[in-house]
């Protein structure tokens, strides 16, 4: 009891609620770590993080692969609202890595509409990869407006914005260890 008082009172003033603790993200990491070292044992897999919010779950989740992994980065950005997907997405980054031939692994921070991930899909797709599937950290449930197939699911979250181990509301709170629910009065 003491403690969850203690540990509400350190939370910035605009995070409501902790939503998933270090050690539930940490539990969900090594699941999926070990999921992906079974299902590509003895392959080279390729594992393409969509920056910037995937960049901690990356950088714990290849940690807890086993095998032969290599690692390359996109950045893409939807146009519209800040805090909702148009589905117009642009690429900032490109990667610096062919994908022709490979077993290709798209590392997401959250998958909301889906409509980041169904154009990244379609894109990659057109390169000539020998396969293509999804890690996703978090999956808001209910939102997908698309079908995109993900492999890998870490945590289901519920419709809130969510911010944290990676995770932006305008760039801030990526820091934050946990993931918590940002307060609505936060999002202008
Ligand atoms: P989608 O295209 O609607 O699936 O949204 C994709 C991107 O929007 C994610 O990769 C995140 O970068 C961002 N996003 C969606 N929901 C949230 C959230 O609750 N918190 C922070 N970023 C989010
Ligand atoms: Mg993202």
């Amino acid at each position: 009891m003491q403690l969850e008082h203690m540990r509400h009172e350190s939370l910035p003033a605009d995070i409501t609620k902790v939503l998933f603790s270090e050690q539930q993200i940490k539990e969900a990491v090594q699941r999926i770590g070990s999921q992906i070292t079974r299902d590509y044992s003895g392959q080279k897999l390729l594992l393409i993080t969509v920056l910037k919010g995937a960049f901690i779950f990356m950088a714990d989740l290849v940690r807890a692969i086993e095998g032969h992994v290599e690692i390359d980065f996109m950045a893409v950005s939807s146009y519209g609202a800040e805090a909702k997907s148009s589905g117009i997405v642009r690429i900032i980054k490109d990667l610096n890595t062919s994908v022709e031939g490979r077993h290709v692994l798209i590392v997401e921070d959250i998958l909301d509409s889906g409509l980041t991930l169904k154009y990244l899909i379609k894109n990659l797709k057109s390169r000539g990869p020998l396969s293509i599937e999804v890690a996703t950290l978090l999956f808001k449930e209910g939102k997908q407006q698309t079908n995109v197939q993900c492999r890998y699911i870490g945590l289901t979250c519920p419709d809130e914005f969510v911010v944290g181990y990676g995770l932006d509301y305008a760039e801030a709170y990526r820091n934050l260890p946990y993931i918590g629910v940002l307060a609505p009065s936060a999002c202008v």
